[in-house]
């Protein structure tokens, strides 16, 4: 039994090691950010309305998968699964809408810039038409 565990916890210890988890999504948040960018007042409603299958479309018309992944695995930023249990709705709206306003007004997302180092590009998308089906899909992940 006590060579069992000699053997056993080791090998428990180095899986528990081996898949290093992003640290970008241990970081939760209560901010939506900054009110100068503007959101839909109804924005909850509209992202329940959204159609997931045009998110889809969108995240890659609009450029987000070459940097993230629907998964909690990191590529330039972070995994997107579960973002919106992690951070604020209007935090998220505002984060695709605006990083560059996000990043230098946004305590939140200058926390996640100093942990991941490279800035996310405005990707122009549109406040009315795109962003609920973005959240959407974001949303069903
Ligand atoms: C050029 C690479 C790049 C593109 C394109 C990009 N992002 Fe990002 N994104 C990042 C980086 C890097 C971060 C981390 C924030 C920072 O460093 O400012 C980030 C952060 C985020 C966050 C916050 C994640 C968290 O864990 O809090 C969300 C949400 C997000 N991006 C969604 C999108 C969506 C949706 C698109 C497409 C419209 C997109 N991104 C396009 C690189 C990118």
């Amino acid at each position: 039994m006590t060579t069992l565990r000699i053997l056993v916890f080791p090998l428990l210890f180095a899986a528990a090691c081996a898949r290093q988890p992003d640290p970008a999504r241990a970081l939760r948040g209560a901010s939506d950010g900054p009110a100068s960018i503007a959101l839909p007042n109804n924005l909850l409603e509209l992202v329940e309305k959204a159609d997931v299958k045009r998110g889809e479309a969108l995240f890659v018309s609009k450029g987000c998968k070459a940097c993230h992944n629907l998964t909690d695995v990191k590529l330039v930023g972070p995994g997107l699964q579960g973002v919106l249990e992690r951070r604020h709705l209007n935090w998220v709206a505002r984060m695709i809408l605006r990083p560059d306003v996000m990043v230098k007004q946004d305590a939140e997302a200058k926390q996640l810039f100093a942990l991941v180092m490279t800035p996310m590009a405005n990707q122009n998308v549109a406040v009315e038409t795109e962003l609920p089906a973005l959240l959407a899909l974001l949303k069903s992940l």
